[in-house]
């Protein structure tokens, strides 16, 4: 496994291997790796000649300063647990190497970013179209892997290919869950030992939400939902809804012709997580 620290040492190397044909799978991460981006990787690395994994804690999709801050970073535990999964090559720049002046772009995200994630945090999602695509170009790869747990990052990733007329392959990766139902994240390990065990919740609420449908309408379970978090202290509803899983629109009626998603965040404690269903 190859450490770069520099764009042009990592291009350098990923322009031999385009040059000799090989195909590039990249794993963009902000680190603190669990078995969710290790899915990831092995995927990548079964697909592909060569992968990439990136670890760079985006400071432009933060819109929070005490959430960047305290967003977990363990560079060597990361960096032993990839070895061991055999990835190539690892690119871990810091700030000033991907930003070495402010990023003021803006991207069209097409509306896909003013709902859901985008409404709780303002300017997330430019600032995930500002790294991926800095990543894209200076990677090139011939495709890339995204969490289903992010899925509205996802379904933006997919957009933002196609307004850069990019061709890279976006592939999405099942959501990697513990035991008890909670989807692996970066930030569980910033839950208390309390927090952890009210934290199945989420998962639970949403099955008992999806296997509802015959019952209730898409309204109708967007208001029980409401009702089962009132009811649930120490657990904080954001938002759920029910999208279509393209254009992120609400669903009014199950006989829509459009893949369905149940999507939801919550805090505990002051802690963000959030979780995704098929709602098919
Ligand atoms: O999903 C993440 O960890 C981040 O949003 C990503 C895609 C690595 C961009 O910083």
């Amino acid at each position: 496994m190859v450490v770069f620290w520099r764009k042009k040492d990592l291009s350098g190397h990923l322009e031999a291997i385009r040059d000799s044909g090989g195909t590039i799978g990249l794993v963009p991460t902000m680190g603190a790796l669990h078995k969710g981006h290790l899915s990831l990787v092995e995927k990548a690395v079964e697909e592909n000649d060569v992968t990439v994994v990136t670890i760079f804690v985006n400071p432009t999709q933060f819109n929070d300063p005490s959430d960047l801050e305290a967003y977990p970073r363990t560079l060597d535990q990361d960096l032993k647990i990839l070895q061991t999964i055999k990835t190539d090559l690892v690119f871990v720049p810091s700030v000033k190497e991907m930003y070495p002046v402010e990023n003021t772009q803006v991207f069209d995200l097409g509306g896909l970013d003013n709902v859901m994630e985008g409404k709780q945090r303002k300017g997330h999602f430019n600032g995930v179209a500002q790294i991926v695509s800095r990543l894209f170009r200076l990677t090139s790869p011939t495709r890339a892997y995204f969490g289903q747990k992010d899925f509205q990052q996802l379904v933006i990733v997919r957009h933002l290919v196609k307004i850069l007329e990019m061709n890279i392959d976006i592939v999405g990766c099942p959501i990697v869950r513990e035991k008890d139902g909670l989807a692996m994240s970066s930030r569980n390990v910033r839950l208390s030992r309390e927090e952890r065990k009210l934290s199945p919740f989420i998962y639970k609420t949403l099955k008992q939400a999806a296997a509802q449908k015959r019952t209730l309408t898409p309204a109708g379970i967007r208001s029980w939902v409401t009702e089962e978090f009132r009811k649930q202290p120490g657990i904080e509803l954001e938002y759920f809804d029910i999208v279509e899983d393209k254009a992120l629109r609400p669903v009014i009626n199950w006989d829509e012709k459009v893949n369905k998603v149940g999507c939801i965040a919550v805090q505990i404690g002051g802690i963000r997580l959030i979780d995704n269903l098929n709602f098919d």
